[in-house]
């Protein structure tokens, strides 16, 4: 029965969502049909009790109160059934750990994600993006998802330990991930560890995935302290073993461990999925196509990356990205702990209560994004953007747990998504339909398109070319970040 709960102006709703079954709760929806689960939920409450396995857990479904959740990080910490399960692979770094440790080590990597910082990195990203199409020709069917990954995992392992990882590191790397994306899913919606300690194949794949990430990790430290005295190199590990030297005691081997393997996995996962999902909704709009196309050979010669004199100008290319995040966040689904007993929508919740928050469910809210489920880059023109309701777009989250790549990744995907619709249009498969299965993360995972190569521009074709103002006003209205610096998408 839902309960209306007077607080201040605000009338907020509190409910409890249909559908609970004993053991699982709302496990077999959560996994079978998670995004209408979550689609459904906002029609009960602004604050939801939900059962994830036997236990409660509330989802937070209005903006208001998300922002309260992430503006008070004290209150509700990193913890809940997802960092719960996430701590055995990325240790206490910064994504993970408590919010009393979380300030100092922010300070520690922030200035590698500033935005003049993330500016260097435009030759590397260039040089990885041309890299990774290099064999594409006409009719070449690629693999889409580990393509974009590949690119991905090769930009981040170049910026936190200089040398790419070797090949077969490399696909290594993308198959753990693929691994543990869906064991940690299904282990956040049915938290219950005993299923997970039953030696199942399933089980055995999900543990020797982790070990060998860490394995690899440790071994690309292991190779760096062996080759030279350290702090030689200004790339992540550069920083770190720096840090560790000069501040005996405060940063330990341990620590540097977990913050590379937190980069990695945060650094390759989500960008491509962002990616992946952008080239998948441009192929089944062709009228946005169109216009990006037209975008893109107005601003970049065939064959020519995006530098620093060309990314200010692609305007639609960040409207496109910009609309992908909203429509299909990579990150979609996230757990907080309250540390304390606290209010929230005027519900009092004990300490330990797990609250879950999710840019999907606040971002395909009709109340905030009209036809939600339409694939709109126009949503974010200036004058269109200014009606989405504060703390509504999401995807890079808010306060001072808000993603540290925001500008890393909007510049990487910027620079890949013009350099691939300047050359090429990719297909689907005659017959092609992807189900989106939603893992830790959301976006297309095995999607297999045919390349078709773009000619030169053809001379005197009319371009729609968006202005720079459009640029500006392409940004998704996200909270003040009281560390990080930009808006969520700024920096290309
Ligand atoms: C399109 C790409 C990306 C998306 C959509 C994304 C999204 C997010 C979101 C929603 C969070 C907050 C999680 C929560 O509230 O529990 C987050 C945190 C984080 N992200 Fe990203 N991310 C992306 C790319 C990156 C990249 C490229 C890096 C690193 C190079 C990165 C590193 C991190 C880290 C370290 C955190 C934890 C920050 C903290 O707690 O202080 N992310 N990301």
């Amino acid at each position: 029965m839902n309960r209306v709960v007077p607080e201040q102006e605000h009338a907020w709703r509190v409910g409890t969502a249909p559908g609970i079954f004993p053991f699982i709760g709302h496990g077999i929806a959560l996994y079978r049909h998670p995004l209408t689960f979550l689609n459904s939920l906002p029609a009960h409450g602004d604050l939801v009790e939900i059962r994830l396995g036997p236990q409660r857990a509330w989802m937070v479904c209005h903006p208001e109160l998300v922002h309260q959740v992430l503006m008070d990080s004290r209150t509700f910490d990193k913890g809940g059934p997802l960092y719960d399960r996430l701590r055995p692979l990325l240790g206490d770094g910064v994504g993970t750990c408590p919010h009393q440790a979380h300030r100092r080590q922010r300070r520690l990597l922030q200035p590698a994600f500033r935005a003049a910082r993330v500016a260097d990195h435009t030759a590397l990203m260039a040089e990885e993006v041309e890299s990774v199409c290099r064999e594409w020709h006409a009719g070449r069917q690629v693999d889409v998802s580990a393509t974009m990954l590949a690119l991905t995992t090769r930009v981040i392992s170049r910026v936190l330990f200089s040398d790419s990882l070797d090949a077969t590191t490399g696909a290594e790397i993308r198959s753990c991930l693929a691994t543990i994306v869906r064991g940690l899913f299904v282990r956040t919606v049915v938290p219950v560890d005993a299923l997970f300690r039953v030696p199942t194949p399933a089980n055995r794949r999900y543990r020797r995935a982790v070990d060998r990430v860490h394995a690899i990790v440790d071994t690309a430290i292991a190779e760096r302290r062996r080759a030279t005295s350290c702090g030689d190199r200004t790339d992540v590990l550069g920083i770190l073993l720096t840090a560790m030297a000069d501040d005996a005691g405060a940063i330990t081997g341990q620590e540097v461990h977990d913050q590379l393997i937190t980069l990695l996995f945060a650094g390759a996962e989500s960008t491509a999925l962002c990616l992946t999902s952008a080239l998948d909704l441009l192929a089944r709009h062709p009228q946005e196509e169109v216009l990006l196309h037209s975008e893109v050979d107005a601003v970049l010669a065939q064959g020519q990356l995006a530098g620093p004199d060309e990314l200010p100008r692609l305007v639609r290319t960040r409207l496109v990205l910009t609309e992908t995040l909203r429509h299909r966040p990579p990150g979609w689904l996230f757990t907080r702990v309250t540390t304390r007993e606290t209010d929230l929508a005027g519900h009092r919740l004990p300490p330990g209560a797990t609250v879950l928050y999710s840019p999907y469910l606040l971002q395909h809210d009709p109340a905030s994004f009209p036809d939600p489920d339409r694939f709109l880059p126009d949503r974010w023109l200036p004058g269109k953007a200014v009606g989405v309701p504060h703390g509504a777009m999401i995807p890079f989250a808010a306060g001072s747990r808000k993603c540290i790549g925001d500008a890393f990744a909007m510049r990487e995907a910027t620079m890949a998504l013009a350099f691939v619709a300047r050359n090429w249009r990719l297909r689907h498969l005659p017959g092609h339909v992807e189900r989106l299965r939603p893992a830790a993360t959301l976006g297309p995972r095995s999607l297999v398109m045919v390349c078709e190569p773009r000619g030169p521009r053809p001379l005197g074709t009319p371009h729609r070319v968006d202005s720079p103002e459009t640029w500006a006003a392409a940004a998704p209205r996200v909270h003040d970040s009281r560390t990080a610096g930009g808006n969520g998408v700024d920096g290309a």
